[in-house]
C-alpha cells in the first residue's frame, strides 16, 4: 500500500487562470450559526474542504437536516436539535468549538468534545470560556469535552483580549452566545478578521442587531429569537494570498479571479505593506488580479499581528518566498509564536533557516533541492508544495491532506497554472 503523498516536479514556471473559493475561517463559525435558528439557512459558495465536511457531518449529528441544494450550496435547518456533540467528528477541527456559542445561545446548553485542528502551539480556549461564565453559564470542563448550563443569558461586557491579541473563534463564541440573551452585550477587543463581519452581517439579515462591525468593539442587543436566511460566504483570503505568493515566486502571470480591488484593500493592506515590491508586480487587469514573479525581492522584515496586520497564517508561504530574496529576511510570528514546526521540512528542502524564539531568520537565495517532506499543519503542507513547485528535481510531500482541509482542490488548480504534480493515496 503507497502512503499518501503528492510528487512535485520543480521549476515550472506557471501561468494562467484561477478562481479563488469561498473562506474556510468564515464558513465555519457561518455553518455553525445556522443552529440558532429552527429555520432553514441556505448558504452558498461554502467551499469543498474536508474540515467543511467534518463541520456538516457535526451538525447532521446533532440532529440538523443538511441538503446540497447546488454546487458549494447547502440548506441547513436546526430543527429539531439536541445539545450533545461529544463525538469524534468535532475533534477533527478546530472551529467545532464555535457549536459551544452556537448550541449555548440557542439552547441554553451544550456538550462539545475538546476541538482539533492545526497544532500551531498552544491554543486555549479560556476566553471563550470565561465569555460564557461572563453571560451567565456554568461552565465544566471534564477530561475530553466542554459542558455549558444555564437557565437564561443576560448580556454583559465582555474582553476577548488574549496575550496575544483577540481571539477570533472566541469573538465568534462571545457573538453566538450573545445574541439571544437578554439585555445588550458588549465586547471589547472583539477580533477585527473580516471573517468575524462576515459572521455577523449573517447574524444581522437572521434578525440579530450587531453594531460596530471592524470597529473592535462589538455591541450585540439580545433579541428573542432569529429566522433562517441566505447567505453567501465571502472568499478565502488565505487562499488568495497563497497564490499571490505563488505568482510572486513563478508567475508569468498568475491571474487570480474572484477578488475585487475593494477586497484586497480591505484584506491585503498589512500583506502588501509587508512586501514593497508586491505593487509593482501585482495588479489588477483584464478583470483578474495578475501577479508576476518578482526577480530581485528585497529582503522581508514581515511581523504577523492580529487584522490589519500581516497574517499568522500566511507566515510559512511568506517564507517561502523570503527564503529567495537577494538579502537577508526575519518572519516573526506573535499571533502563534511556536508556529515553526515545518522548519526541519524547509532544511531538508535547502531552505537556509533558523528559530529564534519567536522569529525564523532566513539567509537569502536558498537553492532548493528535490526531498521528501511531511506536512505539519494545513498552511505549512501549502507553503511545502510552492517550495516543491521551487526546487529543482522531485519532492514529496507526505500528509497531504492537511491540505485538503483547507484549500479547495489545491492541487487541480496547481496543475491547471502549469505545476507538474501527481497524488499518490
Ligand atoms: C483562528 C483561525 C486560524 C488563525 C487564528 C489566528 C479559525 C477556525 N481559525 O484560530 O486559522 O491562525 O485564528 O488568526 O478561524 N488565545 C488565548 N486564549 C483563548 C484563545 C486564544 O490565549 O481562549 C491565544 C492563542 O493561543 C493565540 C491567539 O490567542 O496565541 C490567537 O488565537 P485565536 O485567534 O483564538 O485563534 P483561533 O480562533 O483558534
Amino acid at each position: 500500500m503507497v502512503t499518501p503523498c503528492c510528487v512535485i516536479q520543480g521549476r515550472t514556471s506557471l501561468r494562467g487562470d484561477i478562481a479563488i473559493s469561498g473562506s474556510k475561517n468564515a464558513a465555519l463559525p457561518i455553518l455553525a450559526a445556522t443552529l440558532l435558528t429552527d429555520q432553514p439557512c441556505v448558504l452558498h459558495n461554502v467551499p469543498e474542504l474536508t474540515d467543511v465536511a467534518n463541520m456538516l457531518e457535526a451538525l447532521r449529528l446533532l440532529g440538523a437536516e443538511v441538503i446540497s441544494v447546488g454546487p458549494r450550496s447547502w440548506s441547513i435547518c436546526a430543527k429539531d436539535v439536541h445539545t450533545d456533540a461529544r463525538n469524534p467528528v468535532v475533534q477533527h477541527l478546530r472551529a467545532s468549538v464555535c457549536l459551544l456559542g452556537a448550541l449555548l445561545g440557542r439552547k441554553r446548553s451544550a456538550s462539545v468534545a475538546m476541538p482539533g485542528g492545526c497544532k500551531l502551539g498552544a491554543r486555549p480556549i479560556d476566553l471563550h470560556l470565561r465569555a460564557f461564565h461572563r453571560l451567565g453559564a456554568q461552565v465544566h470542563q471534564p477530561t475530553g469535552y466542554v459542558s455549558l448550563q444555564t437557565d437564561y443569558l443576560t448580556g454583559t461586557v465582555l474582553s476577548m483580549l488574549g496575550p496575544r491579541g483577540p481571539s477570533m473563534t472566541g469573538t465568534s463564541n462571545a457573538v453566538m452566545a450573545a445574541v439571544l440573551a437578554k439585555g445588550t452585550t458588549v465586547i471589547r477587543h472583539a477580533s477585527r478578521e473580516p471573517e468575524i463581519a462576515s459572521l455577523c452581517r449573517m447574524l444581522n439579515q437572521m434578525g440579530a442587531r450587531i453594531t460596530g462591525l471592524n470597529s473592535g468593539t462589538l455591541i450585540v442587543k439580545g433579541v428573542p429569537f432569529l429566522h433562517g436566511t441566505s447567505f453567501t460566504v465571502p472568499p478565502d483570503r488565505i487562499e488568495a494570498g497563497t497564490f499571490i505568493i505563488l505568482g510572486y515566486l513563478r508567475g508569468t502571470p498568475v491571474r487570480v479571479h474572484g477578488l475585487t480591488p475593494q477586497f484586497l484593500t480591505e484584506n491585503f493592506q498589512g500583506f502588501f505593506d509587508a512586501i514593497p515590491s508586491a505593487r509593482r508586480h501585482s495588479f489588477f487587469h483584464d478583470g483578474a488580479f495578475e501577479v508576476h514573479r518578482i526577480e530581485d525581492l528585497p529582503g522581508l522584515d514581515i511581523c504577523t499581528l492580529p487584522y490589519p496586520g500581516f497574517p499568522t497564517d500566511l507566515q510559512p508561504q511568506i517564507s517561502v518566498l523570503a527564503s529567495q530574496a537577494i538579502s537577508a529576511s526575519r518572519v516573526r510570528d506573535t499571533v502563534f509564536p511556536q508556529r515553526f514546526a515545518h522548519i526541519p521540512a524547509f532544511r531538508r528542502l535547502g531552505i537556509q533557516a533558523k528559530v529564534e524564539h519567536d522569529t525564523l531568520h532566513l539567509a537569502p537565495h536558498s537553492t532548493l533541492h528535490s526531498g521528501e517532506v511531511t506536512a505539519t499543519d494545513l498552511r505549512a503542507g501549502a507553503a511545502l508544495y510552492l517550495a516543491g513547485i521551487l526546487a529543482d528535481g522531485s519532492t514529496t510531500v507526505f500528509r497531504p491532506d492537511y491540505v485538503d482541509r483547507g484549500y479547495e482542490h489545491f492541487e487541480e488548480k496547481l496543475q491547471k497554472l502549469g505545476a507538474e504534480l501527481t497524488r499518490l493515496s
